[in-house]
C-alpha cells in the first residue's frame, strides 16, 4: 500500500487552488441518470471517488467522456443495466446515489447496501423508506436494495435524521416523479443547493434547498445540461487548517467562503488573521494559536468532515479544548494516531479532551477514513522529524493532488511506492 513521508516543521506560504466538491461532484453524476440527454459537468476534482462513480456508470452502459479539462459528458439514454454491485459501493458508500435517478428514470434498481464502514454503522434506511413513501416497491434481499416502480408519486417525507445523501436521493427521484413532494427535515449542505441549481437547470422544478423543507413538483422529462460543480469548502478549510497548524500564510483560490463561516470564525477565534475576497481566503498565523471548542452538527452548524483536522490542530494549540462528535458514532479512530505522535488526548463517549502540547513528534501512522488521514498529515506537517502516513488511498478519495499542492507552498511530502 502506498504512504506518505512527510518531514514537518515548515511554515506553509503561497498560493492553493481550490477544486471541485467531492460531495457535489458525487450526486451531480449520478443525476445524469435522470435524463437521455447529454449532461456535461465542469469542475470535477480528479479523486478516485470520481473514478469509481464513473466505472459505475460506464458498467451500467452509459456514455461517457471526459477531456483534458476534466469536464466529464454522460449520456445514459445508452444503459443497459440497473446494478451497482457490491465490490463497487463497498468502496464508496456515496454509490447508494444512484438509487433514487435509476428507480425515477427506469423504473428499477438493483444496488447494494454499503454495510457499515470505519466510522459507524451508517445505514440508509432513510433513503429506502423516503423511496417506499413515493410508492416504490422495495426489498432487500442478500445485502441488495432491489426497488421497482412504474413512476414513483410525490409523496411528503419527513426525515428524522438530516440526511444528506438521503435528501439528495429522494430530491433526484422526486424530480420525475407525479406530483408534488415535500421533504421536511431537509439537509441545508451547499452541496444539496448545488445539486438542486444543477436540477434545475435540467428543468427540474424546486425550491427551498438550503433550507430544511424541500419541494419538489415532478416533471415527465429532464433535459441535458452543462454545469460546474461548487468548489470544496472541506478541502478549503483543510487547507486554513494546514496554514493555521504550521504558521503560515496561504491564500486559497476558486473557492466559496460563504460555506464555511463557521471554520472562519472558529479559526479567527483561536487567533487567525483571516482576510476574505469574493472568492478566495488569505490566512496568517503568526504564533500559536488558542485551542477552540467544537460541537459536530449537520451544516451551517461546524462540519463532522472536519472534526478530525480541528483535534489536530488543538493538539497543538494553547490550552485545554472538548470536541463533541455528533454525527457520527465512531469517528476518533485518529485520535490514538496522534497520541502516538504526542498528542494528549482522552476520549469519553463522543467527546474528545484535548491538552495543548508544545510539539508533536514524527512517527509511522496509518489512516483510517479520508478526514483521519487528512488529521495525520497536517500533524506531520508541524511534527519534528518524519511522519509515515499507511494506507494514503483514503486520501485519494477525497483531495485532489493532496501531495503536489502541498509541495508547491512548502512542504516535504512525498509518495513511497508500494
Ligand atoms: C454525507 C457526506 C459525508 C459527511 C456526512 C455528514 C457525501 C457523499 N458524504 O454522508 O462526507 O460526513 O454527509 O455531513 O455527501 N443516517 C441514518 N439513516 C439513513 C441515513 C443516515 O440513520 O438512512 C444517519 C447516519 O448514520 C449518520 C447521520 O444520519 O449518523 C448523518 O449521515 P448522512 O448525512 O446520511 O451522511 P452521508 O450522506 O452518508
Amino acid at each position: 500500500m502506498e504512504k506518505l513521508l512527510i518531514s514537518g516543521g515548515k511554515p506553509l506560504k503561497g498560493e492553493v487552488r481550490i477544486s471541485g466538491a467531492k460531495n457535489s461532484v458525487l450526486p451531480i453524476l449520478a443525476a445524469s441518470l435522470l435524463s437521455d440527454e447529454e449532461v456535461i459537468i465542469g469542475n470535477v476534482p480528479h479523486l478516485q471517488d470520481v473514478t469509481t462513480t464513473i466505472s459505475l456508470l460506464t458498467e451500467m452502459g452509459a456514455t461517457l467522456s471526459i477531456d483534458e479539462k476534466m469536464k466529464v459528458s454522460i449520456n445514459s439514454s445508452s444503459m443497459k443495466s440497473f446494478y451497482a454491485p457490491y465490490e463497487m459501493v463497498k468502496t464508496m458508500r456515496a454509490s447508494i446515489l444512484v438509487l433514487g435517478p435509476l428507480l425515477a428514470h427506469f423504473g428499477i434498481a438493483k444496488v447494494s447496501l454499503p454495510g457499515g464502514c470505519a466510522i459507524g454503522s451508517r445505514p440508509v434506511n432513510l433513503h429506502i423508506e423516503g423511496l417506499k413513501a413515493m410508492g416504490a416497491n422495495i426489498k432487500v434481499e442478500d445485502g441488495y436494495i432491489i426497488a421497482k416502480a412504474k413512476r414513483l408519486k410525490g409523496a411528503k417525507i419527513s426525515l428524522p435524521i438530516a440526511t444528506v445523501t438521503g435528501t439528495e436521493n429522494l430530491m433526484m427521484a422526486a424530480t420525475l416523479a407525479s406530483g408534488k413532494t415535500v421533504i421536511k427535515n431537509a439537509a441545508k449542505e451547499p452541496e444539496i443547493i448545488d445539486l438542486a441549481n444543477c436540477l434545475r437547470l435540467m428543468g427540474a422544478s424546486i425550491e427551498g434547498d438550503g433550507t430544511s423543507d424541500i419541494t419538489i413538483i415532478g416533471v415527465k422529462k429532464l433535459s441535458g445540461c452543462n454545469y460546474d460543480v461548487l468548489p470544496d469548502r472541506i478541502e478549503t478549510a483543510t487547507f486554513l487548517v494546514a496554514a493555521a497548524i504550521t504558521k503560515g500564510n496561504l491564500t486559497l483560490t476558486h473557492t466559496r467562503p460563504d460555506t464555511i463561516k463557521v471554520i472562519i470564525n472558529k479559526l479567527r477565534k483561536a487567533g487567525a488573521q483571516i482576510l476574505i475576497k469574493n472568492d478566495s481566503i488569505n490566512i496568517e498565523v503568526k504564533s500559536q494559536l488558542n485551542a477552540v471548542n467544537i460541537i459536530t452538527n449537520p451544516y451551517p452548524d461546524f462540519p463532522t468532515d472536519m472534526q478530525a483536522q480541528f483535534i489536530a490542530l488543538n493538539s497543538i494549540s494553547k490550552g485545554k479544548s472538548k470536541v463533541v462528535e455528533s454525527v457520527f458514532e465512531n469517528r476518533f479512530m485518529h485520535v490514538q494516531e496522534l497520541v502516538r505522535m504526542g498528542a494528549d488526548i482522552e476520549i469519553n463517549g463522543n467527546t474528545a479532551i484535548i491538552k495543548g502540547v508544545k510539539g508533536l513528534t514524527g512517527a509511522p501512522v496509518m489512516a483510517t477514513d479520508l478526514r483521519a488521514s487528512a488529521s495525520l498529515i497536517l500533524a506531520g506537517l508541524v511534527a519534528k522529524g518524519e511522519t509515515i502516513v499507511d494506507r494514503i488511498y483514503h486520501i485519494d478519495r477525497g483531495y485532489e493532488c493532496i501531495e503536489e499542492k502541498l509541495t508547491k507552498i512548502g512542504a516535504s511530502i512525498k509518495r513511497l511506492p508500494q
